[in-house]
């Protein structure tokens, strides 16, 4: 009798692992006097919602709009403002506040305050801190569209890049003034994703990962179809993790309302049929699959081109057949790529999903409770793999995505090494 080993029972937590994640993560967020630093307050929550630990920075002006309070309680960190603050240790809050940081975020980051960066000012405490940073700085500018048009700030926007600072937007669009034009600043879920992104170890460089996600629609006649309620958001929080750990993504993606995961190559499809011919045709050069897509395990057998027309029957007859397993294809296949997948279950979650990865012959399942993952922005998931089973804590999808991902780059060396 096969003897399985337990080796974790505790769930992975977001603030103390040992795997690769971003969790551990610590940045100063610097919070300029612009309109848009109501939208920092939504750019704290997201990073803390990751597990990153946030130092919160602000100008006066920035104090004038936004109360500290609101950042203190979503930091759970007390807001610092003066360069000779008291409470930072040796009186020296410009060292001490950014040691020991990964990344300082300026956001939003004004016209002045760029300025003052790209001449290297040191006034007050945040330009101060950028000043004598060791770590790579972030900024986001929001300013009026003339402000962002003049050419000093234009100026001052090439002196930051040859610098070295990363510049995220602006982007186009309605201004606090009333204008349109360029210089709003870019949502706070855009930003937390790019400042993730490049603070996320590089688990996978250069590997190519080929991912499904979301559901498939089955037509049934012209109008309708069979589908199910999967919403795309894990498959593609997959995809996005993959992406920052430096991975070659390809994604064949099944109806969703989701906007493509910048830098990943996207294929959209609608059937079972067309997801497995994409999948085919990409396959080859894959060095891991992970199918997160639910795919519909029945199709029509003869979908109507036409509209059924309702009629006095009582009853009407649909013929299903069954649609090819995809990822149980994959991993047949003769030099098979690493193979991830995802199974939703409704009860007996780690058994029915252990069977269901020793049947399609996977390196490793990813089980998580079909009504509890379902549309929701969280999700619970426990992971199955020779080895054992290891249960995350709940936490948000884009959080689970990354250690989904830190735990199959971590199987996918030594199986590669085992293959030779
Ligand atoms: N899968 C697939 N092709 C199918 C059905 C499922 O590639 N026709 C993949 C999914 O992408 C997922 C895994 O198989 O990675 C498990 O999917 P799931 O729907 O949980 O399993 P089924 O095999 O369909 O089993 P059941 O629906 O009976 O639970």
């Amino acid at each position: 009798m096969a003897v399985r080993l337990v080796y974790t029972l505790a769930p992975y937590s977001l603030q103390n692992n040992d795997v690769a994640d971003i969790a551990h993560k610590k940045i100063v967020l610097g919070v300029t006097g612009g309109i848009a630093a109501y939208k920092a307050a939504e750019l704290t929550r997201e990073f803390a919602r990751n597990g990153i630990e946030v130092q919160v920075v602000m100008t006066e002006a920035a104090r004038a709009l936004v109360a500290p309070a609101t950042f203190q309680a979503l930091s759970g960190r007390p807001v610092f403002s003066d360069l000779w603050d008291a409470r930072a240790d040796d009186g020296m809050a410009h060292i001490e506040l950014s040691r020991g940081k990964d990344a300082i975020v300026v956001a939003p980051a004004t016209g002045d305050f760029l300025a003052k960066l790209a001449n290297g000012l040191a006034d007050d405490l945040l330009s101060t801190l950028c000043l004598a940073r060791e770590c790579p700085l972030i900024v986001a500018p929001a300013m009026n569209r003339q402000m962002w048009d003049n050419p000093a700030t234009r100026r001052n926007l090439e002196q930051l890049r040859r610098d070295g600072v990363a510049i995220l937007g602006p982007a186009s669009g309605d201004q606090a003034c009333g204008e349109v034009g360029m210089g709003r600043m870019i949502e706070a879920r855009e930003i937390a994703e790019a400042v993730i992104g490049s603070l996320a170890p590089k688990l996978l460089r250069g590997t190519r990962v080929l991912i499904t996600a979301g559901p498939t629609f089955e037509p049934i006649d012209a109008v309708r179809g069979i589908t199910n309620r999967s919403s795309g958001k894990m498959g593609y929080a997959i995809a996005r993790a993959a992406l920052d750990a430096g991975a070659r993504v390809t994604l064949i993606s099944g109806p969703v309302s989701l906007a493509a995961p910048a830098g990943a190559e996207v294929t959209r499809v609608e059937t079972a049929a067309q997801m497995f011919e994409a999948v085919k045709r990409n396959v080859a050069h894959a060095g891991i699959y992970i199918g997160v897509a639910a795919v519909a395990d029945y199709r029509a057998d003869r979908p109507r081109r036409d509209k059924i027309k309702k009629t006095d029957r009582s009853q009407l007859e649909l013929q299903l057949v069954p649609n090819p397993d995809i990822l149980a294809w994959v991993a047949a296949r003769p030099r098979p790529p690493f193979c991830v997948g995802f199974a939703a279950e409704s009860h007996n979650l780690n058994a029915n999903a252990d069977q269901k990865r020793r049947r399609k012959k996977v390196q490793l399942m990813v089980a998580n409770l079909a009504q509890e993952a379902i549309g929701s922005d969280d999700n619970e998931v426990t992971l199955l793999d020779d080895q054992g089973t290891h249960r995350l804590a709940r936490a948000p999808k884009t959080a689970v995505a990354r250690q989904v991902i830190a735990h199959i780059a971590k199987l996918y060396g030594a199986w590669r090494r085992k293959a030779g």
